[in-house]
């Protein structure tokens, strides 16, 4: 690990900053994950001191930090706050000066863009301007958070201007998602054993199902979700990562590049999705909260079916789902297995012999679980779904997986950045969405808005696009 960094958050006074980075690095700081030398600059327009700052992040901590709190106030010391507008330049020769003031010698810096997307410019041409973007004594990345663009036109342009000022080896675009333990999980689950991946293929696999449910609704963000809505805040990223998680191809080393080749490999074969193929709603009460537009069509709710056209996945429905205002927060992907290609016992009663399934509960109860049938004990032929189930908390005890932040702020600080986005990855994923949120605006009769009561499972429309090909949803979490 290097001796010194400066990790730099534009945005600091925002939630993000208060509710995930602050706590992240302290639980880096207290497992002494960090370089012995490093220090942490807050940004932003309100005028704080740094000790005002400091107060401000120590009671944010008191509420989110869920470990050993015993070493906040060592931690705050390196805690440093200057306010000023990130459009100014000359605010960046303050800044620059100011961290040079504790440097040594050597100068790694990490920026973290966590401010509202139409400052990323600005404060990318003006790190340029400053030449802060590049040290011959040190290191120089850069994280930038999502939304990384509007649609693909935007998040080109965003590529460009990113491109204009760092390499691309320099810059870590976040998706927390890949930040979760069980999201890595998907792959060292694939290519660490060898039983699944002989059958991981259009041979054995029925269909998968990728379900990302929140049972908030938008609550106070509605000013920010009206304009995104969820292909732009949860389909574009999040879903599309555990489905290229779930689909790609083994790498051939467990390198940021090798990952991602793959990963974009798989996105690009993603064929266009049939508009007849996805479902959009919003539930209930949306519009009357503030901040939604009269009359908004913004979905709440999305579902689609997809197919990947390569030689594993040919004619493979995968069925993608998530929204807000539902029943119970779960993420989890199941692998729906073929049923047995020959039925040798007569199933008595009604239970159908069903395939196997595998389902990854990415979150909460953390888990894996594989169902098979089972002879029911005291019945000529009857069978039973039983199943073999891995959780977390029973194997690697309560609190053994840590905030998805925490893992990528420090692979940002190491320079691992098989956990973020490359820029053509993120072209693929908008190239994706981009299609399908277009056809609902120029064609809104081919998948008119549904609508759904809050706290249910989505509309009815979301459960006929599976039941047309004799699917149903599953949830197991
Ligand atoms: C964010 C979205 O990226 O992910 C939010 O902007 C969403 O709308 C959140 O609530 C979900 O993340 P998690 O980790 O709670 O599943």
């Amino acid at each position: 690990m290097d001796n010194s960094a400066t990790i730099v958050i534009f945005g600091a006074s925002g939630d993000l900053t208060e509710r995930k980075l602050i706590p992240g690095l302290y639980n880096l700081f207290i497992k002494g994950r960090l370089p012995q030398n490093f220090n942490i600059v807050g940004n932003s327009r309100t005028e704080y001191s740094h000790d005002e700052y400091r107060d401000k992040m120590k009671e944010s901590a008191q509420k989110f930090v869920k470990s050993d709190q015993s070493r906040l106030d060592e931690f705050l010391q390196r805690l440093w706050y200057l306010p000023g507008n990130v459009k100014d330049e000359a605010f960046y020769t303050g800044m620059d000066d100011f961290i040079d003031g504790f440097e040594d010698g050597t100068s790694n810096r990490l920026y973290y863009l966590s401010t509202a997307p139409f400052l990323y410019e600005p404060i990318l041409e003006n790190l340029a301007i400053s030449g802060m973007n590049h040290s011959n004594n040190g290191w120089r990345r850069i994280v930038i958070e999502k939304p990384f663009g509007y649609d693909l036109q935007t998040a080109k342009s965003l590529n460009d201007k990113v491109h204009d000022t760092f390499d691309e080896r320099q810059v870590y675009r976040i998706d927390h998602y890949l930040g979760k333990e069980t999201a890595q999980n998907i792959l060292f689950f694939r290519f660490s054993n060898t039983i699944f991946e002989p059958i991981w293929n259009r041979n054995y696999i029925d269909h998968v199902q990728i379900t990302v449910a929140e049972q908030v609704d938008v609550g106070r963000r509605a000013g920010y979700y009206d304009t995104s809505g969820v292909m732009r805040d949860m389909f574009q990223n999040h879903l599309l990562q555990l489905l290229a998680l779930t689909a790609m191809e083994p790498p051939t080393c467990f390198d940021a590049d090798a990952l991602r080749n793959e990963k974009v490999k798989l996105l690009q074969a993603v064929h266009p999705v049939k508009l007849e193929n996805t479902v959009r709603a919003q539930y209930h009460s949306y519009k009357t909260l503030d901040g939604v537009e009269d009359g908004s069509i913004t979905p709440t709710y999305a579902a689609l079916k997809l197919f990947v056209g390569n030689w594993r996945w040919e004619g493979v429905p995968f069925y993608l789902r998530s929204g807000k205002s539902m029943p119970q927060k779960t993420s989890e992907i199941t692998v729906q297995f073929k049923p047995p290609a020959h039925m040798m016992f007569r199933i008595e009663h009604t239970e159908k012999m069903a395939g196997n399934t595998l389902t990854f509960r990415i979150q909460p109860n953390e888990g894996i679980e594989l169902c098979t049938q089972a002879k029911q004990p005291d019945t000529a032929q009857k069978t039973s779904t039983v199943s073999m189930d891995f959780g977390y908390d029973e194997h690697f005890g309560h609190n053994a997986i840590p905030e998805a932040y925490e893992r990528l702020l420090l692979d940002a600080v190491t320079g691992d950045a098989a956990l973020f986005s490359r820029s053509d990855g993120i072209e693929a994923q908008w190239g994706i969405v981009d299609p399908i949120i277009q056809g609902w605006e120029n064609n809104p009769d081919a998948s008119p808005m549904a609508y759904y009561d809050e706290s249910s499972w989505g509309p009815a429309e979301a459960d006929d696009l599976l039941a047309r090909a004799s699917h149903r949803w599953i949830v197991r979490g």
